[in-house]
């Protein structure tokens, strides 16, 4: 039967997933809890990667080598870069970008990988729409979107990060794993969607936004995820 992985950053981003699983089987590896259990009548295997691209990482090319994913999703929360984009609305993984690497005095573009002639991580077209459908079903005061989902190091708080992140990469969105997993996905050939939740828009107030909306921006993400297994 078909394995899909899922990866949070943070405990709250896959707790309600972790929740809804049955017949649940622990493995422990570094840092990484996994739970590999049924969603839905369908096998899955949910981690906690820990905050940051290189614990992404790590985390994705272990779920890959210990678990055989045919399918993996990320989910969890990012910071708004466009105006009409509020709170709790959701953004779907069209593509994503590293937007901090720069090995531009080399004559590369910022944000592609030096010697792979890759920039732009593209996510699964079925995934994606099938996001989308069930987005919208599930979804009562908030919209959900197709974009370019931006990954760093760094949580983004000021309005000159959020223009010169739109200006130069057109991100719909910052967060800070998303594009390491897809990397990773990309080189092991594994169809990947990030679904990223609004939590803030990573402006002067982006920190107290965060504390405000984080849990429930982490639920809503999760809970298009559950939709999402069902129809994969
Ligand atoms: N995740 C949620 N909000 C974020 C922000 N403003 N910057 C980076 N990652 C985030």
């Amino acid at each position: 039967m078909l394995i899909i992985g899922i990866i949070g950053a943070m405990d709250r981003e896959i707790r309600l997933l972790r929740d809804r699983m049955s017949d649940v089987k622990e493995l422990r590896h570094l840092h990484l809890d996994f739970y590999f259990g049924e969603i839905r009548q369908k096998k899955v295997v949910v981690v906690k990667s820990g905050v940051g691209k290189v614990n992404a990482a790590l985390c994705t090319q272990f779920l890959i080598d210990k678990f055989s994913p045919e399918r993996i999703i990320c989910t969890g929360v990012a910071g708004g870069l466009l105006d009409f984009l509020k709170t709790g609305d959701v953004v779907v993984s069209k593509d994503l970008i590293q937007y901090d690497v720069d090995a531009s005095v080399f004559g590369h573009e910022v944000g592609e990988i030096p010697n792979m002639g890759v920039k732009v991580f593209n996510a699964d077209e079925e995934l994606v729409e099938k996001t989308l459908y069930t987005g919208k079903k599930i979804l009562k005061d908030n919209k959900i979107i197709k974009g370019r989902i931006l990954t760093g190091d760094k949580f983004v708080n000021s309005r000159e990060m959020v223009e010169y992140l739109v200006n130069n990469f057109d991100g719909f969105c910052v967060e800070m794993e998303g594009a390491a997993i897809a990397h990773v996905c990309f080189l092991n050939r594994i169809p990947f969607v990030v679904i990223r939740s609004i939590s803030d828009k990573a402006d002067g107030i982006a920190l107290l936004d965060y504390k405000k909306f984080v849990e429930l921006a982490s639920k809503t993400s999760a809970e298009i995820v559950e939709g999402l297994i069902e129809i994969i």
